[in-house]
């Protein structure tokens, strides 16, 4: 009987798994990471079952998740439980890796502990984390076998190593704005690059948290700027930016910003999907600081592609009962400028280019 509240390791060295604290010492480096999970229904898979003791393990500590095993051989052992599901697989195979995202993702936790050969590592990693949910955890064990009289062993068919890979995925999430995503030639790279909250680097394994939110889409790019003070009598707006090195980008959220220095906003427009209808007009300030003429909801203010910036906008409403409020973001300060309606959003220095912007619509109270 396996008592109710083991920690990970105590399961590890009770079923036998070399992850344990009596050879690689990996689950109490996981334990942090699980922990929160423990009790929830979540979906786990592990690439290589071998005798299994590691899915014993998980089935002990997660007393609700569903299992999934893979492996390539035929002979390893199969689960009387229906929290329990392997599969025989080559992980080499993208066809095989691919299948077993659709049958049986989106995973919560995804263990690579197949191989260890080098090409196989990267595949899997390449292949299976577009399966991993967002918020979720992907991670490679024993990559010490990327190193020392190990790589001639694993090296196989590989040009470069996961560590060095998974290298370069850590470059992509530290210098977020210094380095081009745009440019990465490595297809995966460049689509989930900017999709990791963060990579952990243990002794012998790593963990790669995927970040919450659209793939490819750092969420600072339409976080609202500064929460409203009367949220609750909000109307919802709709505002579609154009911004430099970007193109268009649309948030419901009101709000959009440049997160490079070379993202600046060029122009918008304010949509409302639904709803009430408030009749918003708005112009835009270029960079010679005059200033355009005032359009209606629905109409595009300012340019595209054309290095225009904006320093500055107003937004105003024709209807006494709702009010605007707008944030700026410019070049010369980190402060936001917040304008009410119909009067002037510009930078203090007066010139700065804006990179970031907010329009909240609320209905006025009686
Ligand atoms: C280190 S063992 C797994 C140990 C297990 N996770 C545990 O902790 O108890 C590695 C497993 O990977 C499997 N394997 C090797 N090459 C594979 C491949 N190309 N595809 C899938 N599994 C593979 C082996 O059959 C073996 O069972």
């Amino acid at each position: 009987m396996v008592p109710a509240l083991s920690s990970l390791d105590e399961l590890g060295v009770r079923f036998g798994t070399d992850k344990s604290s009596l050879f690689h010492d990996y689950l109490s480096f996981y334990e942090r990471f699980f922990r929160p999970l423990r009790n929830k229904p979540i979906r786990i898979l592990e690439v290589g079952v071998l005798k299994g003791a590691s899915m014993r393990v998980w089935h002990a500590y997660f007393p609700r998740a569903t299992i999934i095993g893979a492996d390539i051989n035929p002979g390893v052992p199969r689960f009387d439980d229906s929290r329990v599901t392997i599969e025989i697989l080559d992980q080499s195979n993208l066809e095989h890796l691919v299948g077993l995202g659709v049958r049986h993702g989106p995973f919560d936790i995804i263990i690579e502990d197949g191989s260890h050969q080098w090409e196989h590592q990267i595949t899997t990693f390449r292949t299976l984390f577009p399966f991993v949910r967002p918020g979720g955890i992907y991670i490679a064990e024993d990559l010490q076998t990327n190193y020392g009289d190990a790589a001639e062993h694993y090296r196989g068919v590989a040009t470069m190593s996961c560590m060095e890979y998974l290298k370069r995925l850590v470059d992509l999430r530290v210098a977020d704005e210094e380095i081009d995503i745009r440019r990465e030639e490595d297809a995966f790279l460049r689509t989930y690059g900017r999709a990791v909250q963060f990579v952990a680097f243990y002794r012998r394994a790593c963990l790669v948290e995927k970040a919450v939110g659209s793939a490819g889409v750092d969420q600072r790019a339409v976080q609202p700027i500064l929460t409203s003070t009367r949220v609750e009598a909000s109307v919802p707006v709709t505002l579609l930016a154009h911004i430099s090195g970007v193109g268009d980008r649309r948030a419901t959220s009101g709000a959009v910003r440049g997160l490079m220095a070379v993202q600046n906003i060029q122009g918008f427009q304010l949509e409302q999907a639904g709803g009430t209808a408030v009749p918003l007009e708005y112009r835009v300030r270029g960079q010679d600081q005059t200033w355009g003429e005032w359009v209606p909801l629905g109409r595009f203010a300012g340019t595209r592609g054309q290095s225009q910036h904006l320093t500055g906008f107003s937004v105003r409403v024709a209807d006494r009962a709702f009010e605007a409020e707008v944030v700026g973001l410019f070049r010369d300060t980190l402060q936001p400028v917040i304008a009410a309606e119909g009067q002037d959003c510009v930078s203090r220095s007066g010139d700065a280019l804006l990179y970031g912007m907010q329009v909240s619509v609320t209905r006025k109270t009686a």
